[in-house]
């Protein structure tokens, strides 16, 4: 890795964990660590813990850790060199020259600047005599000059050639305008222009940077109507949402999920900022904890048509675990946003904040979603109904939410609230009476594997290699035994691998001179590598004889690095069969 050491080690300082997450996730203060919400699963009681004493984090539910570089790379999704860029821009440090110099970074900055150009290129041929049919097609859609510059639309020409020409004389090569899915390649190997005679949406993330585009045909009926980037080095379609850079500071608490680039243009045109659109996808749990960061609601705003209606049901679903509140607005005669605004122009705006205020929750959705499947005039449908909606009241966490549903039923449907209120906890006993079943098997599940994978395991080497991690986590939070320890046990008193180079790992920090916390050796292993790191640390607390223990866990591993083993003697010759009877006849006397 080529960022120095020392910028690494400054960082680390100037880089509070608890600070740096505390962004993300609502951090509890619990003894001498922090306690939240996973932000990596859903998960309604915290299992994510931050010790700020040794730099990591862990969660004892999905078992992801590591440190805060290792945080900012997940919940960010960059790779090392990214993070540390992110984390040096936060605390007014600047990343070394050269040090950034990483193929893949490399690459994704090309990749971020042929996507800039294009844009760019796209965007000035509105202006142009070509462009003008574009110009002309977004003004017909009523978007004004200054939100077409906001957005940064355009148009890319007719020719296969057009920006690939462009792009060629800016210096970017055929390879990185393919990578970018700029160009597709064609049979003879010539790159040719991915986006013709179409209007163009660039796709922004949240640092700024261009990472793909949408484009829009112009002419009815032809398919597809939308062609969109596919993933790239620099682009995930799942991860992002389209219009989120400008949202996310207008969010005040809320965003609006639409379904089109053009209802999110639509209204943040007539003022409300805070529309965001998926990617031409059902919304993902990745997008869900995205937009987690931003607000505590969000208002789902679909096509009112079935297929819409179908996608409110499935992003419920997505949205429900994040613990953000759910509102469900539809815009009246099957209209989308941008049709709505389109019809009433001067009176768009306050119409849609009149829907908005009208918009139910998502229980009221669901309920009402259940309603139009039956026909209640009918008494069986009718009883069928109800003991469906208290099946969904029953779902609900909270007692009064609960409450306030049960009320509303009764109401609707004249039946007695007590009846419902009998079904609903008939249901939560069974439910729950099912989970602890559940949970207690799974419970066994582990135990059971957890016990064959001991006795499968050598019962030395099992001891050993916990040994091993205990003296890790010792090593890691007491620097003066360390230093003693690297100079006395070589590595290879370790058995296990893994534990083998993060000692390695370790000691070479320590003998030129650097720390050698999680947060100093991290970007020598992967994310994986680094959440074992990190659990091995949140399974060990801190010993109260360090030197004791270190000691002892070192006579431990010693012991059984000793130990002969039967296949050991088999394959032995005369002179290791002598060597071994020796050390054997030492250690007796
Ligand atoms: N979409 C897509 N590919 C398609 C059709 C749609 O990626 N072939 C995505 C686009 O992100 C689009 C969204 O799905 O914005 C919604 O599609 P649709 O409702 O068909 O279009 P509108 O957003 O209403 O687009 P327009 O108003 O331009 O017709
Ligand atoms: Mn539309």
């Amino acid at each position: 890795m080529s960022i120095p050491q020392e910028f690494i080690s400054e960082l680390k300082m100037r880089s509070d964990i608890v600070d740096v997450i505390s962004s993300y996730v609502k951090l509890k203060r619990s003894g001498r660590n922090y306690l939240g919400l996973c932000p990596f699963h859903g998960e309604k009681t915290p299992s994510f813990t931050v010790s700020p004493d040794k730099g990591f984090f862990y969660c004892f539910g999905c078992h992801v850790g590591g440190d805060v570089i290792g945080f900012i790379k997940q919940a960010e999704n960059l790779d090392y060199v990214e993070a540390i860029k992110f984390l040096a821009q936060r605390a007014g440090m600047t990343v070394p020259e050269n040090a950034a110099d990483n193929g893949m970074s490399r690459l994704r900055t090309r990749l971020y600047e042929a996507n800039r150009a294009a844009a760019r290129f796209f965007n000035k041929q509105l202006y142009t005599e070509e462009g003008r049919e574009g110009l002309d097609y977004l003004r017909g859609r009523r978007l004004s000059d200054s939100t077409i510059t906001h957005f940064g639309l355009g148009y890319a020409p007719k020719s296969r050639f057009a920006l690939v020409n462009h792009l060629k004389s800016l210096g970017f090569t055929k390879a990185e305008m393919i990578q970018a899915n700029l160009a597709n390649e064609t049979r003879n190997g010539n790159a040719i222009d991915r986006f013709t005679d179409r209007v163009m949406f660039p796709i922004i993330d949240l640092r700024g940077n261009v990472i793909a585009f949408g484009g829009r045909t112009m002419m009815k009926d032809f398919k597809p109507k939308y062609l969109n980037t596919s993933d790239t080095p620099v682009f995930n379609k799942g991860n992002n949402l389209f219009a989120l850079n400008f949202a996310k500071n207008e969010a005040n608490g809320t965003l609006i999920l639409v379904e089109g680039y053009m209802d999110v243009i639509a209204l943040h045109q007539a003022g409300f900022k805070n529309a965001v659109a998926g990617l031409g996808t059902a919304l993902t749990p990745e997008q869900a904890n995205v937009i987690k960061h931003y607000c505590n609601e969000v208002i789902l705003c679909y096509d009112s048509d079935n297929a819409g209606q179908m996608a409110v049901s499935r992003a419920i679903q997505i949205i429900r675990p994040t613990g953000l509140d759910i509102r469900v607005l539809t815009v009246p005669n099957g209209k989308d946003p941008d049709e709505f605004m389109k019809t009433y122009g001067e009176q768009g705006p306050a119409r849609f904040r009149m829907l908005i205020e009208k918009s139910g929750n998502d229980v009221d959705f669901r309920l009402n979603k259940l309603l139009g499947s039956y026909n209640t005039e009918l008494t069986d449908q009718r009883v069928n109904f109800l003991s469906e909606a208290a099946k969904l009241i029953a779902g609900l966490d909270s007692s009064i939410e609960r409450d306030v549903y049960i009320s509303k039923l009764a109401m609707e449907q004249h039946v007695s609230k007590d009846a419902i209120k009998e079904q609903v906890s008939r249901i939560i006993k069974k439910n729950s009476s099912n989970a602890s079943k559940r949970e207690f098997r799974e419970l066994k599940k582990q135990m059971n594997a957890e016990s064959s994978r001991i006795s499968r395991e050598n019962h030395s080497t099992f001891g050993s290699a916990k040994a091993e991690e205990s003296l890790i986590a010792l090593l890691m939070n007491n620097v003066d035994i360390a230093v003693s320890v690297f100079k006395s046990v070589p590595p290879e008193l370790f058995a296990d691998a893994f534990n083998k180079r993060v000692y390695e790992t370790m000691k070479a920090n320590s003998e030129q001179g650097f720390d050698f916390t999680l947060t100093d050796i991290s970007g020598s292993f992967t994310d994986e590598e680094n959440s074992r790191i990190a659990q091995i640390l949140a399974s060990h607390a801190s010993e109260s004889s360090p030197k004791q223990a270190a000691d002892d866990y070192i006579s431990k591993m010693r012991e059984n690095a000793e130990r002969v083993t039967p296949d050991q003697v088999a394959a032995a010759d005369e002179d290791e069969l002598r060597r071994m009877i020796e050390n054997m006849k030492k250690k007796k006397s």
